[in-house]
């Protein structure tokens, strides 16, 4: 039955017999009509203020498959009683005429109606003449009607389980102020031709449906990891850094390593670690008064130091390699700000970006992954102001309980990685790396004696993963991510603390 059919039989019935009472009395073609359907015709009609309606919920009564038998066959009471002939029934007799269930069932309760009792030598024996199975009659009256007048009596059967009730939904309709027996096809569109034809004005409109649910979007979908990364980027912004400019995937080893204090013979350095370019596989687009002290400060020495003391090479410093972190742009942004203009002026610089490392993909490692960096360089600071701006920026990212451990790094000194005390997993793990930057690397990069930079690294994947909660890697990033995961996944929020008390 369609939708169509069900609403012209609503309106025809209308217009015959002034209003529905209940919509359980529809026939179409003789079947009753189904609820949903016909939910579905009365809804559009209303919302063409053809008719209204209401909704009228109540009980309906049933019986169940005992309450069915017994409302054929009759109450195990009324067989007990008719099968004890008029002079009477040995008591052992009884289950083979009634069943065993009758019997058992039956036998006590026509006792109690005292429709029965015992003779002479033990027989069963009839009391009376005749019966009324009123068990019976109720539950014709239910299976006819539904119901039953007396309350305490459809609570009786119902404990008795004879019978139950449904709840059933009917509907009563009345006209609305737009009643009439022809449903004229509704225009959805206003169009240039109704306008041009002014067609328009005897049109009837389909009405909005502002409760229809819009339809999604299907793209601008931003990653997890861009998520998180944008909540990074505030709490940094909020601290005053400035962002760096991490655009550019390729560097020279003289930006990514030399020019950190990293020697030439680091194993780092080696092709099993670092993803060197074939084509062009070599760049010396590097300062070379800069270049000159690296040199000197790693083969001799210099700004305190004793250096490493071997042959440093520039064809090395030159060999294009994808930046295995983004401290190579903090190298050359602390450049940078050595040769500003009027000179060294402090800053807070932060990155957030891709770093390439050539590494045996597995669970939680790729080949690449994003770095989250922090540097800060003034006069005089401490490893104290280290501890306390990681703190500080551990805290407004939700992470409060951080503990430090000495660490190395070529460039760094003091170095120290960051734990975190994980609830969930219930240990110290490593979150983050930092450190001071060694005067072997500010030296030759141009700044102040007197300046120093303190600075720290972290993995933006992890916090993503754990915030996401992503446990293999490979489903975050690459061939094996599912896109429906990215449009699907919410909105971070790090629980991070704002305002003052920071
Ligand atoms: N560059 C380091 C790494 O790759 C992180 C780091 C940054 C360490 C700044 C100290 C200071 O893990």
């Amino acid at each position: 039955v369609s939708t169509d059919d069900l609403a012209q039989l609503v309106l025809n019935t209308i217009d015959r017999d002034g209003a529905i009472a209940s919509s359980a009395d529809l026939r179409f073609q003789g079947q009753p009509v189904e609820n949903q359907a016909l939910h579905g015709a009365l809804s559009s009609l209303e919302r063409r203020e053809m008719i209204t309606y209401e909704t009228i919920e109540f009980d309906k009564w049933v019986l169940t498959a005992e309450g069915a038998d017994i409302e054929a066959n009759g109450s195990h009471e009324a067989k007990v009683f008719n099968a004890v002939p008029a002079d009477g029934l040995a008591i052992g007799d009884l289950a083979k005429k009634v069943g065993a269930e009758s019997a058992k069932i039956g036998q006590g309760k026509a006792f109690k109606n005292k429709w029965i009792g015992k003779g002479k030598n033990g027989q069963l024996v009839r009391l009376v003449a005749s019966i009324r199975d009123v068990t019976q009659e109720d539950l014709a009256t239910i299976k006819k009607t539904h119901a039953h007048p007396d309350a305490k009596v459809l609570a009786e059967l119902k404990k008795r389980k004879l019978c139950d009730k449904e709840k059933v939904t009917h509907y009563r309709v009345a006209k609305g102020p737009h009643f009439s027996t022809v449903i004229v096809k509704q225009a959805t569109d206003l169009t240039v031709d109704m306008l041009l034809s002014g067609s328009w004005q005897n049109l009837d409109f389909k009405k909005y449906n502002f409760d229809a649910l819009g339809q999604e979007p299907s793209g601008g979908h931003l990653h997890p990891l861009m998520k998180v990364r944008e909540e990074f980027r505030q709490i940094f912004f909020e601290m005053g850094f400035e962002e760096m400019p991490t655009n550019r995937y390729v560097e020279s080893s003289f930006w990514n390593f030399d020019a950190l204090f990293q020697p030439q013979q680091h194993p780092a350095r080696d092709m099993h670690d670092t993803f060197f370019l074939k084509n062009p596989a070599t760049s010396n687009r590097f300062p070379k008064a800069c270049m000159e002290q690296v040199k000197q400060v790693h083969s001799t020495g210099g700004f305190g130091s004793i250096g490493y003391g071997y042959d440093w090479k520039e064809e090395e410093a030159e060999k294009l390699l994808l930046r295995t972190h983004t401290t190579a742009v903090s190298s050359n942004m602390l450049y940078k700000l050595a040769h500003q203009e009027g000179g060294f002026t402090p800053a807070k610089y932060f990155s957030i970006d891709r770093v390439f490392r050539n590494e045996t993909v597995d669970a939680t490692h790729l080949a690449e992954f994003h770095q989250v960096e922090g540097v800060i360089a003034d006069v005089g600071l401490t490893l104290g102001d280290l501890i306390g701006f990681i703190n500080v920026f551990c805290q407004k990212m939700g992470v409060t309980n951080i503990r430090f451990k000495p660490a190395y790094n070529p460039y760094t000194e003091p170095s120290m990685e960051i734990f975190s005390y994980h609830q969930g997993l219930g240990k110290w793990v490593e979150i983050g790396n930092s450190g001071m930057f060694r005067p072997e690397m500010l030296g030759p990069l141009g700044l102040p004696d007197n300046v120093r930079v303190i600075a720290w690294g972290l993995s933006l994947e992890r916090p993503t993963m754990i915030k996401y909660g992503i446990d293999n890697i490979r489903e975050l990033l690459g061939h094996k991510c599912d896109l429906e995961m990215i449009q699907k996944n919410p909105i971070c929020r790090l629980d991070k603390k704002m305002g003052r008390e920071n």
